[in-house]
């Protein structure tokens, strides 16, 4: 099977600006896992590499397995009319770029839907002017009527997400939903060709769950003419109740906060999947050609894919370096480590500038305790997507 570190270098050699600006931020997160430093007093800025802006809670669609707004998602009971109020505004997020921009960490764009924020699309603008690499991360349904504009402004990567085949797709993402999301994908790629763009790059991004599975193979098929840069395929996050409760005691005792949105991830999506069949499905999908590079996140060991669904106390990577390069920026100005957890906050944009958040008391707390744990990694870091991406393999995985 070819692993994702052969398949990264065919996508970037053909961008070679984008290469560039990637490879800064790759270089970074490299320095923070050579060089980890929690004590007081070191300037964390230096290796800062990948922002995240979850820029609204708000969604148009209802996926079964999302955190946020799925069957279990924690923005269910929540209040999207009073949250949608304490959006950070366009002059603020500036400001935060223009702080942010000497280090030129890589911006991924996110929510809730992105395109839901009113000002998405000046402060894209704002951010590719500064010289950052911008990367979104969006449901895809309302891309098409943005497409022209967003190759003109020069977005670098788009990842939409869409979970198979037409049939499929829905059941998990709502009814309708693939056809818009191929006419957004398709528009911009007309655009590209239009405006003769190398970029954005745009991305399939798939999350594998009991529901689609069987049916992934179907779905890259359908993928063949629609001029991708790359499908990622996520193996997703999942937890239990006895993870969620060794995690809810953990953070209280430590850190002394809460831990709401773990819970949101145990929805049973990951059970009685034939780990056998799904490993021949990954290990036919990495063989054929496309026409673009296939990559599996996590990488696995072929034994162990029965393993990462049907045993989720099993580690498969540990010693996240997230804490030491990243950082989330929620909608509401709350600055958090954890994409998916937004429970233990380290400070607020609206207050402070994003510097001393990142080098403050909070932070370096929080990079003390992980760093004491056993394996660097919390009781629910165990299937967590960062941590997939951003923490060591762990041996025969
Ligand atoms: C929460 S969404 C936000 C962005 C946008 N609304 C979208 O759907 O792309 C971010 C990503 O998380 C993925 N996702 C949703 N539920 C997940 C899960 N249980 N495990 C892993 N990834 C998940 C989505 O498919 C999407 O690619
Ligand atoms: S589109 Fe994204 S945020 Fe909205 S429900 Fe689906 S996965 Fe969640």
């Amino acid at each position: 099977m070819k692993q994702n570190n052969t398949v990264i270098p065919m996508l970037f050699t053909k961008k070679l600006s984008l290469s560039v600006k990637m490879s800064q931020g790759f270089f970074r997160m490299a320095c923070a896992r050579l060089f980890p430093r929690h004590g007081y007093g070191f300037n964390h800025m230096k290796n800062l590499s990948l922002v995240y802006f979850k820029l609204t809670p708000l969604c148009n669609l209802r996926c079964v397995m999302c955190g946020q707004w799925g069957d279990n998602g924690v923005m269910k009971n929540g209040h999207p009319a009073e949250d949608s109020k304490k959006l950070v505004s366009l002059e603020r997020y500036k400001e935060i770029v223009d702080e942010l921009a000497p280090r030129k960490p890589v911006i991924y764009l996110w929510g809730g839907e992105p395109f839901l924020y009113p000002d998405l699309i000046p402060l894209a603008k704002y951010m590719v002017e500064k010289g950052l690499f911008v990367s979104i991360n969006t449901n895809g349904t309302l891309l098409e009527q943005h497409a022209e504009q967003i190759v003109r402004d020069g977005w670098s990567a788009i990842f939409v997400s869409l979970d198979g085949f037409e049939e499929t797709n829905d059941a998990m993402r709502g009814k309708g939903s693939y056809q818009r999301v191929i006419r957004g994908i398709e528009a911009v790629s007309r655009e590209k060709k239009k405006q003769k763009r190398k970029h954005p790059i745009i991305s399939i991004v798939t999350v594998v769950t009991n529901m689609n599975y069987l049916d992934i193979e179907n779905l890259a098929e359908a993928t063949r003419g629609l001029n991708l840069d790359l499908h990622v395929f996520n193996l997703g996050t999942y937890t239990n109740d006895s993870i969620v409760a060794a995690h809810r005691r953990f953070m209280k005792e430590k850190l002394n906060t809460g831990s709401d949105c773990l819970e949101a991830y145990n929805t049973g999506y990951n059970k009685n999947i034939d780990g056998e069949k799904l490993h021949h499905i990954l290990k036919s999908l990495h063989k054929k050609n496309y026409g673009h590079p296939i990559l599996t996140v996590p990488v696995l060991n072929p034994e162990k894919t029965n393993t990462y669904y049907a045993n989720l106390e099993e580690a498969v990577r540990n010693r996240c370096i997230v804490p030491w390069c990243q950082a989330n920026i929620n909608y509401n100005g709350d600055i958090h480590f954890c994409a998916d957890y937004p429970d233990y906050i380290l400070g607020n944009i609206k207050e402070s500038s994003f510097t001393e958040i990142y080098n403050g008391d909070r932070a370096n707390l929080f990079r003390k305790t992980i760093n004491a744990c056993p394996g660097g990694m919390f009781p629910g870091c165990l299937r967590c997507y960062q941590n997939m991406l951003f923490g060591e393999k762990i041996r025969g995985f």
